[in-house]
């Protein structure tokens, strides 16, 4: 089979209240110069739309979906259930449980069906973004060495002393 070369990540999230976490993951790829694109789509209130973008995912070249969502998480593990492109999920920190019910939601796939996840809220997007990136670097050369500076340039920036 033809190896599938300038794959795109896709970053979906369940609702609008959820872009202020994923526009990190944006702004990581927007960095490291991988095309990406972002949606709005949630397993409870739009399925069809959801159905309808993860049967279809593999034909429109994308080669990782980040999903984040909160609550009640479904939209990660539904997506993987319906797709072999990877997927990374980002729990959202929610307002009553902080988040716990995001990861757990996420993170407790049944044998089967992998969901990549991430840690809750800020850090799980940037790192989720990142994690793209090296999944996308196997195929790409120039990410790669992006992704390399990317990693020394966060290197360089620790101060040896405190003070
Ligand atoms: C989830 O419910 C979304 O991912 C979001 O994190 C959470 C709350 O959504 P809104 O009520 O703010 O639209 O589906």
């Amino acid at each position: 089979m033809k190896k599938k070369t300038n794959l795109k990540v896709m970053i979906v999230m369940g609702s609008q209240s959820d872009y202020k976490t994923m526009k990190l993951s944006s702004n990581i790829l927007k960095k490291l110069g991988i095309k990406f694109e972002t949606k709005i789509i949630s397993a409870h209130r739009t399925p069809k739309r959801m159905y309808e973008f993860a049967s279809s995912a593999i034909k429109n070249n994308i080669g990782v979906i980040i999903a984040g969502a909160g609550g009640s998480a479904h939209l990660p593990g539904m997506i993987s259930a319906l797709t072999t492109v990877p997927v990374l999920g980002v729990p959202i920190e929610s307002k009553k449980l902080r988040g716990l019910d995001s990861l757990l939601s996420i993170a407790q796939m049944p044998k089967g069906v992998p969901v990549g996840t991430l840690a809750i809220g800020e850090d799980g997007a940037i790192n989720a973004a990142l994690l793209a990136a090296s999944i996308i670097s196997n195929s790409d050369p120039v990410i790669k060495k992006k992704l390399n500076n990317w990693r020394l340039s966060q290197t360089k920036s620790v101060k040896k002393k405190p003070d």
